[in-house]
């Protein structure tokens, strides 16, 4: 079944109890939350105290996305703060075997990501270990981007990969997913979708993620 990963980049934090409620009664699987430092992208979010924070107003699977310069200098802080899955971006591990392995080591979920002009291949080292391949479909750091179409031959990929290698690995998508591109990547083989403006447009965020579950009845 695929799962629905709400972003709260896109929410109004003066409001985010009411808003993370709302994610609770809906339909939504995880919580996605990104973490941004102006340096490895163009914008400053928030860090483990918000995380910390989320963790208390909802019992949903956190799914950090760390859009920061060495990484590895705060992953233990985003494990205490409450996540359950933590995703670097290729282009910000030199290690990036070492920093996988170290996040498997606290028994939460592994992920990698990688930016739109990053070939897909260059994780195929990575794949036996990996709990989840995140595919970037906008250059990250902001929400209410334009969806890249050529990002879904890299979930084809991914699929392809999976099933020749027999994994289980997790493919998620991030960036322009909205009730029309959302089919078209399920069809290629995501099985997680984040979505941000979508989902808090109108504020009317249990509508919204059951239109996008709608979109893709069935999978
Ligand atoms: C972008 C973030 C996304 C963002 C998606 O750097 O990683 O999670 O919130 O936003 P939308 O759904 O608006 O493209
Ligand atoms: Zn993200």
């Amino acid at each position: 079944m695929v799962k629905i990963a709400p972003s709260i980049l896109s929410a109004d934090f003066s409001k985010l109890p009411e808003q993370i409620d709302a994610i609770n009664k809906s339909s939504a699987d995880w919580i996605h939350l990104d973490i941004m430092d102006g340096n490895f992208v163009p914008n400053i979010t928030f860090g483990p105290l918000v995380v910390k924070g989320v963790r208390k107003l909802s019992s949903l699977p956190l799914d950090v996305h760390l859009m920061i310069a060495n990484p590895d200098d705060y992953i233990d802080d985003f494990y205490k703060a409450g996540a359950d899955i933590i995703t670097v971006h290729y282009e910000t591990c030199t290690h990036l075997w070492r920093t996988l392995e170290y996040i498997k080591s606290l028994n939460i979920k592994a992920g990698v990501t990688l930016n739109p002009a990053t070939p897909v291949n260059l994780l195929d080292p990575v794949l036996d270990l990996v709990d989840m391949v995140l595919i970037m479909s906008v250059e990250p750091g902001f929400g209410g981007q334009k969806f890249i179409p050529e990002m879904m031959e890299k979930a084809a990929y991914l699929h392809n990969k999976k099933i020749e290698k027999k994994l289980n690995f997790d493919i998620e998508i991030d960036g322009g997913i909205d009730p029309e591109t959302a089919p078209l990547v399920v069809e290629k083989g995501v099985n997680i979708l984040v979505a941000g403006s979508f989902v808090f447009k109108n504020n009317q965020i249990e509508q919204n993620i059951k239109s996008l579950r709608d979109s893709i009845s069935g999978r």
